[in-house]
């Protein structure tokens, strides 16, 4: 038992954009952080074998394999990391978890609502048996949100009044810029919607602590069809001389309501000329407000409405200080961090959880309350932004844990509901605040 405590086998699916953050910070945690259990870079998964091996010398992995499902069945694996596009998160995440491994997969959790239910109802199944299941809502770690959590948990803006949160990217803005799978119902589930607005949806519950229970919402789709791409890197791609159509939203706008009862505001888009990773997030309360925008990550904006008119303004956090969160572990005081480190800071949060026997968060009730909203927000705009309450745990279409749900997934063996908790994300639940 304190050997397995000890080593933490890792294998990775997906070795590009995501693959490479997550090889850092699996890399990088133990060597800065001091951790209960030692992650071992165990295995790469990539389809192609040539490539696969390359990369996993290149990001420093052990081996490489070209199925996931091989994976499963090695005993020095104890953690599926998933770093793949979102319609293949259900098929891997709900095997790897009745494999017995833990799991950690990206965002958004899944392609649809029914495949984040099956994914929730394997979480929950393995439980039991101290499997956890994670979603890599990266941003959640930067230092900035979770000081901004931080004073919210702790009263300092008093009660929620108003959300505004955005997250605005401008990689798509040119018309000719080549299509790649985030471009594709199919494989990305969603366009601006999953890819970014997840993010914000999150963000916004977890620094306030409340979940979105309903929204009016848009979804627009500007260019309808592109240059397939020959080849692509990170959000960038070569564009080819044949064209494909686009099947998923640009931008996607709503409003929303918090389960305090606070209205909340959210855009997100690819088409914003001039934001290259725009996330932002304003909160304001009764007593103050905190504002964070990730192009100045390490500054979190913060005003206190007691402060006398004179000077009173927003101050200027440099959140780079010892006690702030994380930081402590790596530069003196005004040395930044960067984008890599909240990947890190997510593998320091899971490896520590998993060492304790904890839930890590944000756990796949988390990742199903997204999907939720993201699920809403799609009813909203077909149905000319009429405001639609996001579905509840016993209201939504196709109960967790269902044949229909784990069809979904791509599983319909096993039982997905034995020895389950009851689900804690229902509407009005408020998350824990006590991470
Ligand atoms: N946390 C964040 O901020 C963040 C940022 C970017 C992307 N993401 C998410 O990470 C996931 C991956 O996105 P990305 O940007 O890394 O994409 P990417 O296109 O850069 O990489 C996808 C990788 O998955 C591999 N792959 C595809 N299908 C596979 C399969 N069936 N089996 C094994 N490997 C397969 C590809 O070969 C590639 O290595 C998505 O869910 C995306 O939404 C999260």
């Amino acid at each position: 038992m304190s050997e397995e405590r000890r080593r933490l086998g890792v294998a990775m699916i997906g070795y590009a954009f995501m693959g490479r953050a997550h090889s850092q910070a699996w890399r990088v945690a133990p060597r800065f952080f001091d951790l209960p259990m030692t992650p071992e870079m165990t295995v790469l998964v990539g389809r192609d074998g040539a490539r696969a091996a390359a990369a996993a010398a290149r990001l420093g992995w052990a081996d490489a394999e070209t199925d996931w499902r091989r994976v499963l069945e090695r005993d020095d694996v104890g953690l599926v990391d998933i770093c793949s596009p979102g319609s293949t998160h259900a098929e891997i995440a709900v095997a790897a978890l009745e494999a017995g491994k833990h799991v950690l997969v990206e965002k958004p959790m899944a392609n649809t609502l029914a495949e984040a239910e099956a994914m929730a109802a394997a979480a929950r199944a393995a439980a039991p048996s101290g499997v956890r299941a994670m979603v890599g809502f990266s941003y959640r770690r930067v230092p900035a949100v979770a000081l901004a959590r931080q004073l919210v948990a702790d009263g300092r803006l008093g009660t929620i009044r108003q959300v505004r949160a955005q997250y605005l990217q401008d990689w798509l803005a040119d018309p000719d810029a080549p299509l790649s799978w985030r471009l594709d119902k199919e494989q990305a589930g969603s366009g601006a919607l999953g890819d970014i607005g997840a993010h914000i949806v999150d963000l916004a519950q977890f620094i306030t602590g409340q979940r979105v229970v309903g929204v009016s919402a848009m979804l627009d789709t500007f260019v309808h069809e592109r240059p397939v791409a020959e080849s692509s890197d990170g959000l960038h791609g070569t564009a080819g001389t044949e064209r494909g159509p686009v099947t998923v939203d640009d931008a996607a706008s709503f409003l929303a309501r918090l389960s305090g009862g606070a209205p909340a505001v959210f855009e997100a888009t690819r088409f914003a000329w001039g934001r290259k990773n725009a996330m932002r997030i304003e909160v304001t309360g009764s007593l103050g407000a905190v504002a964070f925008d990730f192009e100045d990550m390490n500054v979190l904006q913060y005003f206190d409405a007691v402060d006398e008119d004179l000077t009173a303004g927003f101050r200027r956090i440099v959140v780079t200080e010892p006690v702030h969160p994380y930081v402590g572990a790596w530069w003196p005081a005004g040395h930044g961090l960067g984008y890599e480190h909240a990947f890190t800071h997510q593998v320091v949060d899971l490896v520590g959880a998993l060492a304790a026997g904890e839930q890590p968060t944000p756990s796949f009730e988390d990742g199903l309350a997204v999907q939720r909203v993201l699920d809403a927000v799609e009813r909203s705009a077909a149905a000319s932004s009429v405001f639609t309450q996001v579905r509840a745990d016993d209201d939504a279409g196709t109960p967790a844990g269902s044949t229909a749900a784990r069809a979904a997934a791509g599983s319909v063996s096993g039982s997905a509901t034995a020895g389950g908790t009851a689900v804690g994300s229902g509407d009005a639940a408020e998350p824990d605040l006590t991470q």
